[in-house]
């Protein structure tokens, strides 16, 4: 018997474990240059929160929710998104009342979709995203916008597609939805079976039916913009003015739609391909909403909000194969090479001062040969192989070799600090000086 891990389920560890990382660290810092805090709700809620807020008439919640009864028969749900989590606790704790408007949070964490696993689709996925709630401007909706692609700007994206389109305020959903119903009537019978069910729950959700033949009869479907109310046009268009004011580019598409049911008003998606020609779906989503705060029990007056939500597997798959994470994999700093048992002791004292000093160091802990401990070090990536016998130990030095240029010089370890913070400094200036072509690539990512 082998044991696998669940379907649609990936483990992260290696080199994409530390691509996940650095994604959501730039993410959180972007997200703090805005004014977010961090906000982490439970991955576990009741099944109740996702039907009222997510959306009765989405494919999420209709179809891909992970729900089960726990042993008290209560149904729970395992979270397939984090907006309707974080509404529901800005209300549980009235944060609304207690923190100055709008509040703005960020999170990460695992979300659980049970959908076909395909290229860029997993059951278990991270999503890192913000909810900017209890204030109504279309200058949050774009600030929102603003961050989503500066966050993609500063991981290194380049010749990303950004979608809007507005789904307006509800006496224009309502036109719409009207509209929509009277044009597909005469067409439903052969659309599948999905549309079906979603001309009766939400036919603008027909807009984004995948299947082909669906999609030529979608053409020349009724337009949301045909319908908005004058005051939802305006705010649609000033929203898009100040976005480009940042000089943000977009694209309106009158077929998004979105596949969660609480957006109102503005809604986007960002989009790219790989170099490789491979599409990983929406790299992001998300947009305004009205309605979530009382809908879920919480006061009218704070209702709006807006936010966004990223898919890290995707950005990560995309950014592998453009090349944008080559630098960013974990490197060792210092290797540590004990030549013999007898310096095991003080080699292991020695690494630890090197970890409190603020550089990252291993060493083997059984005795090996030197060949085969230069190969293990080289293999670690480490910068540098620091080398004690008890020769060394005796005049109390140790050997820094570069295992870049394999240069090699004798150290003191009473100055050890000093020592290896020029020679890393030397490293830094050698790339900064240096017209080898690695040298290059690293000082143009820099100045990115
Ligand atoms: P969403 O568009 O459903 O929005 O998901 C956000 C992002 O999660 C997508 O753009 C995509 O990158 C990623 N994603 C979605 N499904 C999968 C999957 N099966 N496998 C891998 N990645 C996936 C939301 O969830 C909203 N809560 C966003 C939001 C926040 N709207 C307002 N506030």
């Amino acid at each position: 018997m082998s044991y696998i891990a669940v379907k649609g389920t990936h483990d992260i560890y290696g080199d994409e474990a530390d691509g996940y990382s650095y994604i959501q660290n730039v993410f959180r810092a972007i997200a703090e240059l805005y004014g977010y805090r961090g906000i982490e709700t439970p991955i576990l809620e009741y099944t109740n929160l996702f039907e009222r807020s997510t959306g009765e008439s989405s494919d999420v919640v209709r179809k891909e929710m992970y729900t089960f009864l726990d042993k008290g028969e209560r149904s729970v749900t395992l979270r397939p998104e984090g907006t309707a989590g974080v509404v529901r606790s800005i209300i549980e704790h009235k944060l609304y009342a207690t923190s100055d408007l709008p509040l703005k949070v960020y999170y990460t964490g695992p979300v659980f979709r049970y959908e076909r696993p395909q290229l860029g689709r997993y059951r278990q996925f991270l999503q890192a995203g913000v909810e900017c709630v209890g204030e109504d401007s279309p200058y949050l909706d774009a600030e929102c916008i603003c961050l989503a692609m500066q966050t993609f700007s500063m991981l290194g994206f380049k010749n990303l597609k950004l979608k809007v389109n507005t789904l307006g305020d509800a006496e224009t959903r309502k036109k719409y939805r009207d509209a929509l119903q009277e044009f597909f009537a005469s067409k439903i019978d052969d659309m599948c079976d999905d549309c079906k069910q979603r001309l009766k729950l939400n036919p603008m959700r027909i807009l984004d039916c995948k299947v082909p033949e669906d999609q030529e009869r979608v053409k020349d479907a009724p337009k949301m913009k045909d319908y908005l109310s004058p005051e939802a046009e305006e705010r649609f268009y000033k929203t898009l003015s100040i976005i480009n004011d940042m000089g943000i580019e977009y694209e309106i598409d009158d077929n998004l739609v979105r596949g969660l049911d609480y957006y109102g008003h503005i809604v986007f998606e960002v989009h790219a391909l790989s170099d490789a020609g491979k599409d990983y779906g929406a790299l992001a989503g998300g947009g305004h909403y009205d309605g979530m705060l009382s809908t879920l029990g919480g006061p009218s007056e704070y209702d709006s909000g807006v936010g966004f939500g990223l898919g890290v597997e995707r950005l990560y798959s995309m950014m592998k194969d453009n090349g944008l994470l080559n630098d960013v994999a974990h490197k060792l700093d210092i290797y540590l090479m004990p030549i013999g048992e007898s310096v095991l002791d003080e080699c292991y004292e020695l690494l630890e001062n090197i970890r409190l000093i603020g550089y990252s160091a291993i060493m083997p802990f059984k005795t090996a040969k030197l060949g085969s401990m230069f190969k293990k070090a080289e293999r670690s990536g480490a910068k540098f192989a620091l080398i004690i016998g008890d020769e060394e130990l005796e005049k109390g030095v140790a050997q820094l070799k570069n295992l870049a240029t394999k240069q090699q010089k004798e150290v003191h370890l009473a100055t050890l600090d000093e020592e290896l913070d020029a020679a890393f400094a030397e490293i830094e200036e050698h790339e900064e000086g240096c017209d080898c072509p690695q040298c290059q690539e690293k000082n143009e990512q820099k100045a990115e």
